[in-house]
C-alpha cells in the first residue's frame, strides 16, 4: 500500500536525519519544505521532497493537498485518560472560590476520582476512556502516554494498566503506560503513608513487571502527597522492575523533585509551574525533559512554566495536554500550542517542535513519531487551507484540521 500525498503548501517538521530532541536556541528553527509531496509505504514515510522530484510511479491512492499543509502528528507525553466520571462540581466549587487544596482537603480532587474508578467496571472503564482516545485522536494527537493513578487500591490500579494495556492493543496510535499508584495517599492508608507505599512496591509493582503492565514510573512529588524521600523510594523500585521515572514535581511547591528526578535519570519532569534558579540549573545537560502543561495552568488558574527563561537557558522543552478529570479536563494539543505562544511566549516555531520531537522524546518514542523523518510512522496531520503554520496557534479555539492518519490510514 503506497499513498502520494502532492502539492503540499507546506511540509513541516522535516527532519533528514533522526533527532532526540531539541533545546535552546534550536527550538526556534523548524524546517519546512514548500511545494512538497510525501510518499507513505506500508504506514511508513518513505520519501518527500519538493514537486519538481515527484516520483511519478503509480500509488494505490493520492490526495491533492493544494493550499494545505502536513505537519507530524501531536505526540502528547502525559495524560490521565483512563478515568471514571467526572468532576464538574469540583469546577462550580472553584468558580466559587475554593482553591484546588481545599477542594481536595473536602474529599474532593484525586480521592473523588478514585472512589469513582473502585466503583467501575474495567469494561466500563475501558469504554469511558476508548472515548476519549477516539476523540484526541481526531484533535490530531498521533502518540500518547497514559498513567494509572485514579485507583489507589492493588485492584483498581491494576485495572487501570490493564484497561491501557487493551488501548494499545486495539488502536494503532502508540500508547505508552506509567503506574502512578503514588499519586495521593488513599483514605485507607489515612496517616500511613509509608504503609501505602510499601503495599505499591510489595504488591502492585511485581505483578506490572511480570504482566508488561507500565513502560513508566510516576509519583505526584508535592508538599501534602509525596515527598522528596518517598520520590527516591518509589523511583529506585521502580527501577528495579526496569519502569523508567517521568514524575509530576514543582505543581505547586518546588522541594527538590526536579533533582531527584535527574538523580534518578527520568525521561522528564512534568507540571514545573514552580521552578527556581536552581531547578533550572539541576536540569541543564541531562537527558531529562522538562514537560510544561499549559491546559492545567488555564484550568487552575495558576501560573504558566516559565518556558522562556528555561528555554533561553538553553533547555529542552516538551509540551503535554495533562487531559485528566481535576486540573486538566482537556486533551486538546491545539490548544497547547496555542496557549504556549499566547501565555508562555513560546515562538510557533518552539511550541510545535515542543509538541512533536520533544515530545515524542519524552515518551522513548523519538524514532518512532514526531518528524517527517523517512521510516518513521505515517502519523500526520493534514491541515484545512491555511496560510502559514503560524496560523494554527494564532486561530486558537478553532480547529485547523482537516484530516489526520494514523500509519497512513485516515482516522
Ligand atoms: O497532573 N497533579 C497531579 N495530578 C493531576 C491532577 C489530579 C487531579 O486533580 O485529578 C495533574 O494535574
Ligand atoms: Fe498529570
Amino acid at each position: 500500500m503506497t499513498t502520494l500525498f502532492k502539492n503540499i503548501k507546506e511540509l513541516i517538521q522535516v527532519r533528514e536525519k533522526s533527532i532526540s530532541f531539541l533545546s535552546g536556541k534550536e527550538m526556534n528553527v523548524l524546517p519546512t519544505i514548500k511545494n512538497a509531496f510525501l510518499v507513505v509505504k506500508d504506514g511508513l514515510i518513505a520519501d518527500f521532497g519538493e514537486m519538481k522530484d515527484c516520483p511519478n510511479t503509480t500509488f494505490s491512492e493520492v490526495i491533492d493537498a493544494t493550499g494545505k499543509m502536513i505537519l507530524p502528528s501531536w505526540c502528547d507525553s502525559h495524560t490521565h485518560i483512563v478515568y471514571a466520571g467526572n468532576r464538574e462540581g469540583e469546577f462550580v466549587d472553584r468558580i466559587n472560590g475554593l482553591s484546588y487544596e481545599e477542594i481536595a482537603n473536602n474529599g474532593g480532587g484525586i480521592l473523588n476520582s478514585a472512589k469513582k474508578l473502585q466503583a467501575t467496571s474495567e469494561e466500563e472503564l475501558y469504554q469511558q476512556s476508548k472515548a476519549r482516545l477516539e476523540e484526541v485522536i481526531q484533535l490530531g494527537t498521533g502518540a500518547i502516554e497514559i498513567k494509572s493513578g485514579y485507583g489507589l487500591t492493588k485492584e483498581a490500579e491494576l485495572k487501570m494498566l490493564r484497561v491501557i494495556k487493551r488501548l494499545k492493543e486495539n488502536y494503532t496510535i502508540p500508547i505508552r503506560a506509567t503506574f502512578l499508584g503514588a499519586h495521593a495517599v488513599p483514605a485507607s492508608y489515612k496517616g500511613n503513608k509509608e504503609g501505602y507505599l510499601q503495599m505499591l512496591i510489595d504488591e502492585v509493582l511485581p505483578i506490572i513487571s511480570n504482566e508488561n503492565l507500565a513502560d513508566f514510573i510516576d509519583i505526584f512529588c508535592e508538599t501534602g502527597y509525596f515527598s522528596v524521600a518517598d520520590t527516591e523510594l518509589i523511583l529506585k523500585a521502580g527501577n528495579k522492575h526496569g519502569l523508567i521515572p517521568k514524575i509530576h514535581v514543582n505543581q505547586f511547591t518546588a522541594i527538590g523533585g526536579v533533582q531527584a528526578g535527574v538523580k534518578y535519570n527520568a525521561l522528564s519532569v512534568d507540571h514545573l509551574e514552580e521552578m527556581r534558579d536552581e531547578d533550572i540549573d539541576a536540569l541543564q545537560n541531562t537527558a531529562t525533559m522538562p514537560v510544561a502543561l499549559p491546559s492545567c495552568s488555564y484550568f487552575l488558574s495558576i501560573p504558566y512554566t516559565p518556558a522562556r527563561k528555561m528555554i533561553d537557558a538553553g533547555l529542552p522543552l516538551a509540551l503535554a495536554t495533562d487531559y485528566n478529570p481535576g486540573s486538566t479536563p482537556s486533551g486538546n494539543m491545539n490548544f497547547v500550542v496555542s496557549t504556549a505562544c499566547i501565555k508562555m511566549k513560546m515562538t510557533p516555531e518552539e511550541a510545535i517542535n515542543a509538541a512533536t520531537i520533544n515530545g515524542a522524546y519524552a515518551m522513548g518514542l523519538e524514532n518512532e513519531v514526531g518528524s517527517i523523518t523517512r521510516g518513521k510512522k505515517a502519523n500526520i496531520i493534514l491541515t484545512k487551507p491555511i496560510n502559514s503554520y503560524g496560523f494554527i496557534p494564532y486561530s486558537f479555539g478553532t480547529n485547523q484540521i482537516e484530516k489526520v492518519f494514523l500509519k497512513g490510514i485516515e482516522i
